[in-house]
């Protein structure tokens, strides 16, 4: 049996309308554009409308990106939402996702990791496919922190903004995808990131609201300090994994939480200014959706394409830590007709001839009939570009 690698095939983002500039702050707590952008690399982030919620702004995502992929949704094999953020503690946002694109009867998760989460569950994605599991995930890092900030408190309503972003990874024979992948975690530094109500530890009572434990707590010093440590380790650890060196990388796209940090860990692996992906300064940290939603930017720009191979880090609350190497290929295989999701019924199967004259056959020619359509449509899309 061949390899199974799995390959980014589509992408898309939903970033909210309203805009908080770093002038808007300076009305709300004692701060100036100029400390922001200087500390932390940010002039402006998005804000959802009060009608939306975390599962508007993924399943916009993942509808773009479905499209993209041109993957129907009922034709995945899985779905993961990277969010710390979702609609209710229970039921799991995922299970909204799955419900409104259509996915009847697909599994759906929601994986909690901070603003690691998204590749925490790229990762998690990739085994599916190379387990032989799913040949089509759908994984979505979406966040909306701006409902748990304080914005009262100066030193973390600069920082967050709202968004979400999508990847449809699909199982290829090209050795492309997702090639490395580190994760880590340190629970020791639990308290430096923390939502401190609202779980079993401090449930929702007049005495939390009234103590603020509904609200997002950080020591930024000690977060900069652990992110400054450990994300140029983690990049190094994955580049080497993959076989590669920083040469070998063609775009980094790191988690945008800092541009100091950013930047410390771009000089630690070697990586010049030009491979370095950057919109921090127009999103603020949206968390789980930072490094998809840059990453659709990238592609939007012509900054990531097929055959690039990218990096990505990213640190938060865990304290937690996630990189990956993956490769952009073209998407070559066929999705193979009669797919495990759409098995052969038992009867036809039971007749082996009908099987061996018909079923096979029509199987084999309707699935070179989709590769061909599909590389048409990459060659469109290519040369619309
Ligand atoms: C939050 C962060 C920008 C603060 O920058 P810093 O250089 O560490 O600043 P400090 O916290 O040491 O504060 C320096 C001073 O600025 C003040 N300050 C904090 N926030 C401020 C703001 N928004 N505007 C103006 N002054 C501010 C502090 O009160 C402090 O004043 P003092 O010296 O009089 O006590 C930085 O620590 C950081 O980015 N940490 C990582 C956070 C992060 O990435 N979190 C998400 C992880 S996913």
């Amino acid at each position: 049996m061949s390899e199974r690698y799995a390959n980014i095939v589509g992408w898309g983002k939903y970033t909210p309308e309203q805009v908080l500039t770093n002038a808007d702050l300076e009305r709300l707590v004692e701060t100036s554009d100029e400390w922001i952008f200087k500390r932390t690399g940010i002039r402006e982030r998005r804000i959802v409308s009060p009608t939306e919620n975390t599962s508007d702004m993924a399943i916009a995502a993942a509808r773009d990106a479905l499209a993209i992929a041109d993957v129907r949704a009922r034709d995945l094999g899985l779905i993961i939402v990277a969010t710390s953020s979702p609609d209710y503690l229970t039921p799991p946002v995922s299970s909204q996702v799955q419900h409104a694109l259509g996915a009847r009867d697909v599994g759906a998760f929601t994986l909690v990791a901070g603003c690691a989460g998204f590749v925490y569950a790229l990762t998690t994605a990739q085994q599916y496919i190379a387990n032989g599991v799913c040949d089509n995930v759908l994984v979505i890092g979406v966040e909306l922190l701006s409902r748990f900030v304080d914005y009262t408190d100066r030193s973390t309503c600069v920082l967050f903004g709202d968004g979400a972003g999508a990847v449809v990874l699909q199982v290829s024979n090209e050795p492309a995808g997702v090639l490395s992948s580190v994760l880590g975690s340190d629970g020791s530094g639990a308290e430096h990131l923390i939502l401190p109500g609202g779980g079993t530890a401090n449930p929702p009572t007049h005495e939390t609201i009234d103590q603020g434990l509904h609200t997002l707590k950080m020591n930024g010093n000690q977060v900069f300090r652990f992110a400054s440590r450990i994300i140029g380790k983690a990049l190094r650890q994955v580049i080497q994994q993959a076989g590669l060196t920083s040469d070998d990388i063609d775009l980094f796209i790191p988690h945008q939480a800092n541009l100091r940090i950013i930047e410390s860990a771009a000089k630690y692996v070697g990586f010049p200014e030009e491979k370095i992906f950057i919109n921090i300064d127009r999103y603020g940290n949206t968390s789980a959706a930072s490094i998809p939603i840059a990453l659709v930017e990238a592609f939007e720009q012509g900054r990531a394409k097929v055959g690039d191979t990218l990096a990505f880090v990213a640190f938060g609350a865990g304290l937690s830590w996630a990189a990956a190497v993956v490769k952009v290929a073209e998407r070559v295989k066929p999705i193979p007709f009669l797919h495990s999701r759409r098995k052969t019924p038992a009867w036809i199967s039971a007749f082996n001839p009908l099987n061996t004259v018909v079923v096979k056959p029509l199987g084999t020619v309707l699935g070179l009939l989709q590769a061909g359509i599909q590389r048409l449509t990459s060659w469109f899309r290519r040369n619309q570009s």
